[in-house]
């Protein structure tokens, strides 16, 4: 029994965490990335109520019990390092980052102030110090948020703040009706940041995308125009660079230049396309990305690393001090007996921010910027193995000839459908062909991917597999090809 008063020694810590320890290691680390385990045991919510004791009652639990539930937890989890797992744009599973989690729970730190995180916040500074140069921005800055879309939220308030510094002062009063531009298959994020920005999704304007999902510098050029005649603030872009399901990347010195000529700020989505720049091969994707004023880039998709590590990096490093510093009395004292410039958290608009460098940090120390860039390379060596099997392979159809990101999308042909006119009706069966078996392949526990249809294209529902979990081999590539043919014959 836990009781309130007992001290770690009472609890029998060691035994407790040891026990923990075990089956972390046996039941997630081994056992959830073994082929011949399930990717998860689906259960529908009703039934998965009463496999877990959700209830909290007035009396302490035993460690026995606790550690029952926990293995029931990890049991129906599902298993997002499993090699089967390429569900969404993050998998992987690995000790190094895995370790740097653990620890960072474990002191349970705060990045707003030197007196409480001495270590971490020197490892940001340094991190960001390495993430700026790598991006190109000489005197640049950053925070890590909690999560992508709240990077982009960010992004566009310092970029709001840039253009009209007295909104932190007097609000939206007076000000003019602003216009921000995403491609049409942008993330929705910004959507969401016009709302609650105060912004208003409607002045979140989307920008047409080519064939390939890269957005048309022409659109964006003639929507500019157009607003600025009816008496709008043009004033900032989001270039999307790995995009959530083509894995296109926008032309950033096309966009760098149409920003520069109405005065608006260029930020770029480089959540998923980002970890290109630690690759010499792939980074030419992302060309130009110097000449953006911010960007976000998330660690925990195309690196692998557990949620959430998702970085903002901004060219001026001023400016999210700027924007966001509130200089809470009680908290950021200017008397204090250490240089107050190591207090960053003002810069941020949270108050108590979790540690999310140091996961970053160990797997780093851990395999260097080889292994780094070499995980990035293995993910672009498995789209490409992927897109030419998919060609070979009678039923598959792949969306677009070519691959962008790590991601690869196709379509499945039952063998009823080949061979057939491909009329809309032929078109419409097809659309029902990928949620069936999805929902076959979960029941079944035996691989994770997932669907969605296009409207941007006129695309039916279509598969999208991930390409980046260090795990997954050559072989599991042939495994899904194999898979969705089991499962999809008879449709
Ligand atoms: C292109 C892009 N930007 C932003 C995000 C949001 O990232 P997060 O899930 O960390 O909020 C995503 C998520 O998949 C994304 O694909």
């Amino acid at each position: 029994m836990s009781v309130e008063g007992q001290t770690f020694t009472d609890l029998d810590v060691e035994g407790f965490l040891g026990a923990v320890h075990k089956l972390i290691t046996e039941e997630a680390f081994v056992k959830g990335t073994n082929r011949g385990n399930p990717v998860f045991e689906f259960k529908q919510p009703e039934d998965l109520k009463t496999l877990i004791d959700f209830e909290i009652k007035a009396n302490p639990s035993t460690h026995a019990a606790i550690l029952d539930e926990l293995t029931k937890i990890i049991k129906y989890s599902v298993k997002t390092g499993h090699p089967y797992f390429f569900n969404l744009l993050f998998s992987g599973l690995d000790p190094y980052s895995q370790a740097g989690s653990w620890v960072t729970d474990a002191v349970n730190s705060n990045m707003h102030t030197y007196e409480t995180s001495p270590v971490f916040i020197l490892m940001e500074n340094y991190m960001f110090k390495k993430l700026t140069s790598i991006v190109g921005f000489d005197d640049g800055g950053g925070l890590f948020c909690p999560g992508g879309s709240a990077s982009n939220q960010l992004a566009l308030h310092i970029a709001r703040f840039n253009r009209f510094p007295e909104i932190k002062k007097v609000g939206l009063y007076g000000l003019p009706r602003l216009r921000c531009y995403i491609s049409e298959d942008g993330h929705y994020s910004l959507k969401k940041a016009g709302n609650y920005l105060g912004i208003g999704e409607e002045n979140v304007v989307t920008i047409l995308t080519d064939n390939s999902g890269r957005v048309l510098p022409g659109d964006l050029q003639q929507k500019v125009v157009a607003d600025i005649e009816q008496g709008y603030i043009p004033m900032f872009v989001m270039a999307t660079c790995g995009s959530t399901v083509l894995g296109s990347f926008d032309s950033l010195p096309e966009l760098q230049d149409i920003c520069r000529r109405y005065n608006m700020w260029l930020h770029c989505d480089a959540c998923y396309g980002g970890g290109v720049l630690l690759s010499k091969q792939h980074r030419h994707l992302l060309y130009g990305i110097e000449g953006c004023d911010s960007v976000s880039w998330n660690f925990h998709k195309m690196s692998g690393l557990p949620h959430q590590c998702a970085a903002l990096l901004v060219k001026n490093k001023a400016i999210l001090l700027e924007a966001n510093c509130s200089k809470a009395e009680y908290l950021f004292q200017a008397d204090k007996f250490y240089d107050t410039n190591y207090d960053i958290g003002d810069k941020s608009i949270q108050c108590g921010r979790k540690v999310d460098v140091l996961k970053l940090w160990t797997l780093w120390k851990a395999i260097g910027d080889l292994g780094m860039e070499n995980r990035i390379n293995k993910a672009f060596e498995k789209a490409r193995y992927m897109v030419d099997l998919l060609k070979k392979s009678p039923g598959f159809r792949p969306v677009l000839p070519e691959f962008q990101c790590v991601s690869v999308s196709f379509w499945y042909i039952p063998e009823r459908y080949r061979g057939q006119e491909e009329t809309p009706e032929w078109w419409l069966a097809i659309h029902k062909v990928a949620p069936e078996i999805k929902r076959r392949m979960v029941e079944a526990g035996t691989l994770m991917i997932s669907y969605q249809p296009m409207s941007s294209k006129g695309f039916v529902n279509f598969f999208r597999i991930v390409l980046h979990n260090p795990a997954c081999t050559q072989g599991d590539m042939k495994y899904i090809i194999e898979e969705i043919d089991r499962l999809g014959k008879d449709l």
